[in-house]
């Protein structure tokens, strides 16, 4: 089975095809105009979407080389996201599905970020612990077979990312901050100053980010600096380090726990933040000591991408799993 698959949760436009669980193609438009403004604004990336999704399926298809005729499915994100972008690709996606006379499915977005660890080999082995870290979201998952979710924990506030991104902002970083602070961390001390870990000896798989991020405000305030009075210091990289440090502590320290709770042999993470070089350094180093097998998905995976989506709803879509046409876009959509 031959199946496209579309992604427009957010501000990439994507699309990818998949046919019998092996990727053919896969092309992200990133829409890097949202820098301008230091975040994404949904008018303009729903207008974008628009503009970008008939050349994006065009060349996902042109790439994989296949017409559409060859399509056995197309799967589409239908929520959680932002409403305006989530509809520019749900509802080509049906129409599409509708024109070709072949079934449709939905696929939640944060599935498909699990799926993002599915698409190259070797996979994890069910039942595996996920880690899902991006600029909406913080989601730790127990995964005990093929679409079988238990949610052990979300952020109660910020994201992972987002608080990534707000506290680039506070240092005088461009938008999105995870990549710049990922940068100055290398050469900055992890120790320099003791932020909060947030909930790391909580009971609960619970995170939050908003508290961690308040305290680097204060420390800016406190010691008198502002992003142009920090720019290319010592003091900006040992600050962008041991924020960094802390949001790593935070996130290996709850998803071990949970590996040990579950007793599962494999750890997933995935999600833009799986891009970072500290937190992959960390797990590889917790799962290591403990003979876990870790995964992280390849770059171009760990960001939002239209493969994830394609091999989720591939997977369903054999298995006989379709949606109807009425399927509506849902901002708040819970894993299930
Ligand atoms: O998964 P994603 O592309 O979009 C969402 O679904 O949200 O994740 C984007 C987030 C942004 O907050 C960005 O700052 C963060 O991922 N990010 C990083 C790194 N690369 C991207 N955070 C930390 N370190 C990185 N290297
Ligand atoms: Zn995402």
């Amino acid at each position: 089975m031959t199946v496209l698959g579309i992604e427009t949760s957010c501000d990439e436009t994507s699309a990818a095809v998949v046919r019998d669980g092996k990727l053919l193609s896969n092309v992200i438009a990133s829409q890097d105009f949202h820098s301008r403004y230091g975040g994404i604004v949904p008018e303009l990336a729903s207008r974008a979407h628009q503009r970008l999704i008939v050349p994006v399926v065009d060349e996902a298809l042109a790439k994989a080389g296949i017409t559409s005729a060859e399509l056995g499915g197309v799967a589409a994100v239908h929520g959680p996201g932002l409403i305006g972008s989530l509809l520019v690709g749900l509802s080509f996606g049906k129409t599409y599905a509708y024109g070709l006379g072949i079934p449709f499915v939905g696929v939640n977005h944060m599935e498909a970020h699990i799926f993002s660890n599915l698409i190259d080999e070797p996979r994890p082995e069910f039942p595996f612990v996920n880690l899902t870290v991006s600029g909406g979201h913080t989601q730790l998952v127990a995964v005990s077979d093929l679409f079988q979710y238990e949610m052990l924990g979300e952020t109660l506030d910020d994201a992972a990312g987002e608080a990534f991104d707000k506290v680039a902002k506070m240092l005088g970083l461009g938008y999105p901050g995870g990549p710049a602070i990922d940068r100055l961390a290398r050469e900055g001390n992890p120790a320099a100053i003791r932020f909060p870990r947030p909930f790391l000896n909580d009971a609960s798989f619970s995170f939050s980010f908003s508290g961690l991020k308040t305290s680097v405000l204060y420390h800016l305030k406190s010691s008198g600096l502002d992003g142009q009075s920090l720019a290319q210091t010592a003091q900006l990289r040992d600050i962008a380090a041991s924020f960094q440090q802390a949001v790593v502590d935070v996130l290996v320290g709850k998803t071990m726990r949970a590996a040990r709770e579950r007793r599962v042999r494999s750890v997933a993470v995935a999600g833009g933040v799986a891009a970072n070089s500290a937190l992959r350094r960390a797990f590889e180093h917790a799962t290591g000591e403990r003979g876990l097998k870790l995964f992280f998905p390849r770059m171009e995976f760990c960001t939002d991408n239209g493969a994830m989506v394609a091999l989720a709803g591939h997977e369903k879509l054999e298995r006989g799993i379709t949606s109807r046409f009425e399927l509506a876009a849902r901002p708040n959509l819970e894993l299930s």
